[in-house]
């Protein structure tokens, strides 16, 4: 497998400290990797080791299946923490300093502009913009040199649910054009959305789950409260025996996929069970991240 971003045994140490810790991280073409911590994890550590801007102790970063690293990394934009833009200056002029290092088309500038929302900002200075235009004109400026892969560190931290749906439908308008993302957060949620696999990083030490298998993770299950769990058992075996579950002190948990749960009320209440709850124990996405990242 050819990967556009892949990591071995990469590590950063500070001190005696390793916040990026053996790390090994596998971003296809096409990818929406989400990289997710607390604060603190190494997150920023890690990306700016793969942009190369910090130095790695050891390990190593290949980059488009082991490319020169001076000619790859000019087919990667970043956004890594705040965008450091010139206050004083309109969307439109961060642009044309920002392409200095990226010769760029005034047609192209007005174009990324026009793209990230900000066409018709005109005489209004950088410094006046919310945090939404910021982060939104940081990835403008990212995108300048035409890159294959966008590396965006905490893109929508601080947005209002307004902002962060602006963020998102741009990356995903961008990944539909072919560009690869990673994007760190600790926004889980939001990364959920989008992302097709996860880097969950803690403490230095990162682990990678693909979206399916973290589906498969946060699965639901039905649980059936009833006046005689011995009975509600026989039932299930009797009627519906491709469900799995476990029975204890009336209560019963099903763990297998229920397709039409008031048939199965149907069928207990039918067989003289009483049964005084339903519910769908969903393990939520959040829970699923806060279990792993605590460990
Ligand atoms: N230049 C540095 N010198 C010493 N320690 C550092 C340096 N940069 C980062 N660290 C430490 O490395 C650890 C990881 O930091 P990093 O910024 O990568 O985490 P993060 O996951 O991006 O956190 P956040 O969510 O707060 O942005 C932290 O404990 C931080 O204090
Ligand atoms: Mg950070």
């Amino acid at each position: 497998m050819d990967y556009v971003i892949e990591t071995r045994s990469l590590t950063k140490k500070y001190g005696e400290r390793a916040v990026v810790n053996q790390v090994s991280v596998h971003v296809k073409k096409g990818d929406i990797y989400g990289l997710i911590g607390k604060n603190g994890a190494g997150k920023t550590t890690l990306m700016r080791l793969i942009l190369g801007l910090a130095v790695p102790s050891s390990g190593e970063v290949k980059l488009f299946g082991g490319e020169r690293a001076d000619l790859s990394r000019r087919k990667i934009g970043s956004l890594i923490e705040a965008p450091a833009l010139f206050k004083s200056e309109t969307a439109l002029e961060n642009m044309k300093r920002f392409a200095l290092l990226a010769p760029t088309t005034d047609d192209e500038i007005k174009r990324l502009l026009e793209f990230v929302g900000l066409g018709d900002t005109g005489t209004k200075k950088a410094g006046a913009f919310s945090l939404g235009m910021k982060q939104r004109l940081g990835i403008a400026i990212a995108l300048l040199g035409n890159p294959e892969i966008l590396i965006l560190d905490e893109p929508i931290n601080g947005l209002d649910p307004a902002g962060i749906k602006e963020i998102r439908d741009t990356i995903m308008d961008l990944n539909a054009k072919g560009i690869t993302f990673m994007i760190s957060s600790h926004i889980l949620d939001e990364l959920g959305k989008i992302a097709t696999n996860y880097g969950i990083m803690n403490d230095g030490i990162l682990e990678e789950i693909s979206a399916e298998e973290l589906k498969k993770n946060c699965r639901s299950s039905l649980k059936v409260v009833t006046d005689d769990g011995e009975r509600a058992s026989d039932v299930l075996r009797a009627q519906f025996p491709e469900l799995n579950f476990t029975v204890k002190d009336g209560v019963l948990e099903i763990s297998s996929e229920v397709k039409d749960a008031s048939l199965l009320n149907k069928s207990l209440v039918g067989a003289g069970v009483g049964v005084y709850e339903l519910t769908n124990e969903k393990i939520e996405f959040e829970d699923y991240f806060i279990g792993r990242l605590g460990k």
